[in-house]
C-alpha cells in the first residue's frame, strides 16, 4: 500500500495501455520542425493534433519579438504581479485585447486554464448559481469546484433544458452565471450562441464564453463565436487562451463591468502565481497583431478543416456534427481507438487519442486539429493515411464495422 493506492484500478487500465505498446501521456517527439512537423520515433510526422490553429508558433516576427523581449527583460518575473510588479508588456497585452475585443477590462492569466479557475471562482460565489454547460472543459468544472457557488449543469448545447433549470430558480436570491464555450474541445462543435444569449436576457443572468479553441477562428475578425452569431453585447465575459491560435501560453479574460478590477485583488488563481514571462508576453502580442492583419490565415484554416473534415466522411468515417479545425472521428471501443491511433503514428501522423474521463458520453475518438500552416498534401496524406489504417483493420472504407452513431 502506498498513498496513491487508491489509483490502483486505474492505473491496472493505464499499464495494460502501456503494455500494448502505447503510452499517450509520455509521448515523446524527437524534435518539432515546423507548426506541422515533427520528429517522432526517428519517423518524420505530420503533426494534426497540436491545436496550433494559425500555424503561428515558429513564425520568424512572434520568434524575434519573445527573443528580444528575453534579452532586455530577463526570462521570468520571478512572482506574481502582486509581488513583483506589472512589466509594461503584461499591460501593453492587456489594452491590446481589450481593443481588439472593444472591451473596457483586460486581465491576463497565466493559462488559460488558470483564466477559468480565476473568474469562475470569483465571479459567483455562495448564494449565486453557476450554470454549466454538461460537456464543459475540465478547467471550468475545477473553477466551479474552488468557488462557493450553486453548480447547476444542464445538457450539453440546450438552450431548453438552460431555460427550465433558470426558471426553477425564480425568486431565489443570488447571481446566475451561465458557461458556454465556443467551439467544444473535443467534437469541434459550437454552442447555440443566439439561443443561449435569448435565454440570458430573458431570465436576467451573465454570460460567459470561453473562446479558447475558437478565438483566430470564427466570427469576421477572429474574435470567435460570440462575433461569428452576433451576440457580443449579449457576452458579458470572454475567456480565453494565448496556447492554441495564438502560439504561447498564457490566458485571458475580458469585460466591460465597471468594477472588473476588483478582480486583481480578490482572485487567487491570478494573485498567487507567478505572471507571464516578458518573451510570452512579447510573442503573444505580436501573434494578435498577425491574427488581425492576416484574416487569410483563418480562411486557409476553414479551407483546410473542410478538406479533412469532408475527406474523412468521404471515407466513410465517423465525424463530428461541424466541420470546423477540430475533426473528431468515433471509433468503436477502446481497443480499436488505441490501434488505430498506433497505426497512424507509425503511418507518420500524429494526432490525439482521445477517451473518457477527457471524452463526453464515453465515447472514443481520435481527434485531429487542423492548421493554417497544414498544406494540402499533409492533409490529403492524412487522409490516405485513415484511409489505410481502416482498411488493414478491417474498420473503413469497406463500411463493415463503423463507430455506430456515437457522436
Ligand atoms: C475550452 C478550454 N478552456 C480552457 C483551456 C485551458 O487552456 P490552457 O491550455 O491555456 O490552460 C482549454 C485547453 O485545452 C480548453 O479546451
Amino acid at each position: 500500500m502506498t498513498i496513491l493506492s487508491k489509483y490502483s484500478a486505474l492505473k491496472q487500465a493505464y499499464d495494460a495501455l502501456r503494455e500494448s505498446g502505447v503510452d499517450p501521456a509520455r509521448l515523446k517527439f524527437d524534435t518539432v520542425l515546423s507548426p506541422t512537423e515533427g520528429v517522432l520515433n526517428d519517423r518524420r510526422t505530420i503533426l494534426m493534433g497540436t491545436n496550433n490553429y494559425l500555424g503561428l508558433t515558429f513564425d520568424e516576427t512572434c520568434v524575434d519579438a519573445a527573443v528580444e523581449a528575453t534579452r532586455s527583460q530577463g526570462t521570468g518575473t520571478t512572482g506574481s504581479r502582486m509581488a513583483n510588479g506589472t512589466y509594461k508588456g503584461h499591460e501593453a497585452l492587456e489594452e491590446a485585447l481589450a481593443a481588439f475585443y472593444g472591451r473596457k477590462h483586460c486581465m491576463v492569466f497565466s493559462t488559460g486554464y488558470q483564466a477559468n479557475l480565476g473568474v469562475l471562482s470569483t465571479l459567483v460565489g455562495r448564494g449565486d448559481h453557476l450554470m454549466l454547460d454538461a460537456d464543459s472543459h475540465a478547467s471550468i468544472y475545477d473553477g466551479s469546484r474552488l468557488g462557493h457557488a450553486e453548480v447547476i449543469r444542464f445538457r450539453h448545447n440546450s438552450p431548453d433544458d438552460l431555460y427550465k433549470r433558470l426558471r426553477r430558480l425564480e425568486g431565489a436570491p443570488g447571481d446566475r452565471l451561465i458557461v458556454v464555450e465556443g467551439i467544444y474541445s473535443m467534437l469541434g462543435d459550437t454552442a447555440p450562441l443566439k439561443e443561449f444569449a435569448a435565454v440570458k436576457r430573458e431570465t436576467g443572468a451573465f454570460l460567459l464564453v470561453d473562446e479558447a479553441h475558437s478565438l483566430g477562428v470564427l466570427g469576421e475578425t477572429g474574435r470567435g463565436l460570440a462575433e461569428a452569431a452576433g451576440v457580443e453585447a449579449d457576452v458579458d465575459f470572454i475567456v480565453g487562451t494565448f496556447s492554441k491560435s495564438l502560439g504561447s501560453v498564457g490566458g485571458f479574460c475580458v469585460a466591460d463591468s465597471e468594477d472588473f478590477d476588483i478582480m486583481r485583488i480578490v482572485c487567487r488563481p491570478y494573485m498567487f502565481t507567478a505572471s507571464l514571462p516578458p518573451g510570452v508576453v512579447a510573442s503573444t502580442i505580436t501573434a494578435l497583431e498577425k491574427l488581425q492583419a492576416q484574416p487569410h490565415l483563418r480562411h486557409t484554416l476553414m479551407r483546410n478543416a473542410h478538406r479533412l473534415y469532408d475527406g474523412l466522411q468521404r471515407l466513410g468515417f465517423e465525424t463530428g456534427p461541424e466541420p470546423n479545425p477540430i475533426v473528431a472521428v468515433a471509433m468503436p471501443d477502446q481497443e480499436t481507438a488505441v490501434v488505430f491511433w498506433k497505426m497512424l503514428i507509425e503511418a507518420g501522423l500524429y494526432l490525439n487519442l482521445a477517451v473518457p474521463p477527457a471524452t463526453p458520453n464515453n465515447v472514443r475518438l481520435l481527434r485531429a486539429s487542423i492548421s493554417a500552416a497544414h498544406t494540402t498534401d499533409q492533409i490529403d496524406a492524412a487522409l490516405d493515411a485513415f484511409a489505410e489504417v481502416g482498411r488493414q483493420l478491417d474498420f473503413l472504407p469497406t463500411g463493415r464495422r463503423r463507430a455506430g452513431g456515437a457522436l
